[in-house]
């Protein structure tokens, strides 16, 4: 089973401000809670027909073969469920997963000793596989394609390299990244996932799923109205549903209904598209303050005081995405959805106070 002092929690899309209930990334309290919720089969997991579909194929050929499947790598934003599959590849295979991640390997040696442990037919799941460093990615060429590592003993000039057989195993590698993997690395993998968001009817399913999972009475418009606050991330979704529900229990009669998840998504300052609390300002200062723009992106977080790091990791990604603000050479435009969004009326032309 997965080895917990392998895995490196402190991932680049976890410094975000904890604040915020539609962040993408996790903390480790929240992985805990996720454990529970995670599909535990190929036709537990909601969505994602064609990756679904795809591995099904690679999973039951290997099996039909006896043999371990080409190495997969999973790609995708935060919280689609790329952990989730790696877990779901090794259940299926009816063999143990052994994780570690990019950052959790300091050196190439490191990663030596997790290869030379594996047991034949062991999945190993490197998450942020983006981030491992440089001698690591080396030493991993090689034990992807040949099932060697070359093991160094000794110092300086007296130093060699024994290499060592391995038995064959599956790397599963997933990345929020896929565009930083050198070339060489993404080719040794025979097979590639690429996770995308969710439809808000998918996060329905989703969400019945984990409420009966947590014995609580969730009506299917309240999960419509949750799923289509959750950014068409399954780990937003999970997140709003506990929110709800301790709302629920504590100002409602236990009963997650449409009024209660409104009601608490209110409290949360969710809004109807999923924006929170500094998207919402940032559209505002955008909109009201610089006519739309453009604006330099330092000027736009001392207005909605943030630092440009949090603007630009936290709010704007999903911003962009919705189309309601823009990025060009000269600065952060609002697009006319950001207006529509806010209840104002767009502005003739162009932005021109900072233009
Ligand atoms: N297809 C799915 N069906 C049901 N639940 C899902 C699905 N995908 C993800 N989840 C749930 O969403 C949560 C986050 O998923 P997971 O940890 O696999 O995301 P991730 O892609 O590994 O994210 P990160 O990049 O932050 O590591 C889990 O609790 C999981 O149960
Ligand atoms: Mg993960």
């Amino acid at each position: 089973m997965a080895d917990g002092d392998d895995l490196d929690l402190d991932v680049a899309t976890e410094r975000l401000p904890a604040e915020s209930l539609v962040r993408s990334g996790a903390d480790d309290v929240e992985r805990a809670a996720e454990a529970a919720l995670r599909p535990r089969t190929l036709d537990e997991f909601v969505g994602q027909r064609v990756v679904r579909d795809q591995l099904s194929l690679v999973l039951q050929a290997a099996r039909r073969r006896g043999r371990a499947p080409d190495h997969v790598l999973l790609s995708g934003p935060p919280g689609l469920g790329k952990t989730t599959l790696a877990m779901i590849i090794a259940a299926e295979l009816g063999t143990s997963l052994r994780v570690t991640s990019g950052p959790a390997i300091q050196h190439a040696g490191d990663l030596a000793a997790v290869l030379s442990s594996l047991e034949e037919g062991e999945v190993l799941f490197l998450d942020e596989i983006h981030r491992l460093a440089r001698p690591a990615e080396e030493l991993l060429y090689v034990a992807m394609e040949d099932f060697r590592v070359d093991v160094v003993v000794g110092k300086g000039a007296g130093a060699s390299a024994i290499p060592l057989a391995l038995p064959p195993f599956t790397v599963v590698g997933a990345t929020t990244r896929a565009g930083l993997l050198p070339a060489p690395l993404r080719d040794r993998f025979g097979f590639t996932g690429h996770l995308d968001f969710y439809e808000t009817h998918e996060l329905e399913r989703v969400l019945l799923r984990s409420a009966g999972l947590l014995g609580v009475p969730l009506d299917g418009d309240a999960a419509a109205e949750i799923a289509s606050r959750s950014r068409g991330t399954p780990r937003i979704a999970n997140r709003l549903l506990r929110r709800v529900r301790d709302w629920a229990e504590v100002r409602g009669d236990g009963m997650l209904s449409l009024a209660a998840a409104r009601a608490a998504l209110e409290v949360y300052e969710v809004d109807a598209r999923g924006l929170d609390r500094l998207d919402r300002a940032v559209l505002s200062a955008l909109c009201t303050r610089f006519g739309g723009g453009p604006v330099g992106l330092t000027t736009l977080a001392v207005a909605v005081g943030e630092e440009p790091e949090t603007v630009e990791t936290v709010a704007e990604p999903f911003l962009v995405r919705e189309g309601l603000i823009g990025r060009t050479p000269r600065g952060r435009v609002a697009l006319p959805g950001a207006w529509e969004h806010l209840g104002l009326d767009p502005l003739p032309g162009p932005g021109t106070l900072f233009g």
